[in-house]
């Protein structure tokens, strides 16, 4: 399994409280619980006319994206805006960095233009806790997405997703279905649906796919996706990795979607009122039937709204956790 990057003193402040985001693991249920409630309080600002609250006044957040990304950066700088912060999201494409500038020496000249957040998506995992533990102590950094390992606020926004449609989350049977090797959101949402007292999580697709070490994470796993389906609550479906495959882990993208796609006819395994999920971008007809996608068990739209109010629960606790250390490094210095 890819190793555990984010140590808890890192992300935590010393009284606890959240400073970076950058992995759920070590997260303790009253946190992600807490994230949950806060978020819960942000959603309706989203349907305000004024959709905005000062929270962030005076504060700038740096969208820094080496990896595409349509659904998290929109939402962070969505986020950062309703809380009113500056927000400049830079394009890594067209900055210096594909002139030779390195991770570090991107990151330094941003912290000279007083940036108090970053939020940081790169293809390598340990990316978002290397840039933690090499930027200003003043400066608090969220994970947008880093390679294989971690999608926290993914994750985050999932478990808002499942609690808002189904309520506490001990005695559901959730399935995480298709390319769990490559998917940090598998990851995120194991490590969130255990935490959360999730009694049955399960975990389905080929072998080729799936990682060694899933045991660890407390999952059930299964190759046979008419098997694992039978009477869950909420289906997870994953996007097909093909740009991380390196060949020879399918046979074939139509034989995967024989197997591992969620057709109607398939999702009437699950329980009747099961709901579908999808971190998106989706496959139609690669991994989900376009009709199951648009269906009425579909909640994967609702999925993208929730990640705005995740979002914005974790810079507004991040930027508390980290004045709070402020404070607490001045008066220890006094
Ligand atoms: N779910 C997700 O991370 O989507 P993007 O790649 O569009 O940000």
């Amino acid at each position: 399994m890819t190793p555990t990057y984010a140590k808890r003193p890192l992300q935590l402040n010393d009284h606890g409280q959240l400073r970076h985001f950058l992995s759920l693991d070590g997260l303790s249920n009253a946190l992600l619980t807490e994230i949950l409630d806060t978020a819960d309080s942000f959603l309706e600002v989203g349907n305000r006319s004024v959709k905005k609250v000062p929270l962030l006044r005076g504060k700038t957040v740096c969208n820094v994206f080496f990896e595409n990304s349509t659904r998290t950066r929109t939402t962070f700088e969505l986020a950062a805006k309703r809380l009113s912060a500056d927000v400049i999201t830079l394009n890594v494409s067209t900055s210096s960095t594909s002139k030779g500038e390195t991770l570090t020496d991107t990151l330094r000249n941003l912290e000279a233009m007083a940036a108090d957040m970053f939020v940081v998506r790169h293809a390598d995992s340990g990316a978002a806790h290397f840039i933690a533990e090499h930027v200003s102590p003043d400066v608090a950094v969220i994970n947008g997405g880093d390679g294989r390992h971690a999608h926290p606020t993914q994750g985050m926004l999932d478990m808002l997703t499942i609690r808002r449609h189904k309520g506490a989350f001990e005695p559901l049977s959730v399935a995480i279905v298709g390319d769990i090797l490559h998917s940090r959101v598998a990851r995120s949402n194991m490590l969130a649906l255990r935490t959360l007292g999730c009694r049955d999580v399960r975990v389905i697709g080929p072998k080729t796919l799936l990682p060694v070490g899933l045991e660890q994470y407390g999952v059930r796993v299964f190759t046979d996706m008419n098997e694992g389906l039978r009477d869950v609550d909420v289906v997870i479906m994953l996007r097909l990795q093909r740009e991380r495959m390196q060949g020879g882990l399918l046979p074939s993208e139509g034989e995967f979607y024989r197997l591992y796609g969620l057709t109607t006819q398939r999702l009437a395994l699950a329980k009747p009122d099961a709901i579908v999920m999808h971190p998106g971008p989706i496959n139609r007809g690669v991994e989900i039937e376009s009709a199951v996608a648009d269906g009425p068990h579909s909640v994967i739209l609702n999925q993208v709204t929730y990640g705005i109010a995740i979002r914005m629960a974790v810079l507004s606790m991040a930027m508390s956790g980290q004045t709070a250390q402020r404070q607490i490094a001045a008066e220890e210095a006094k």
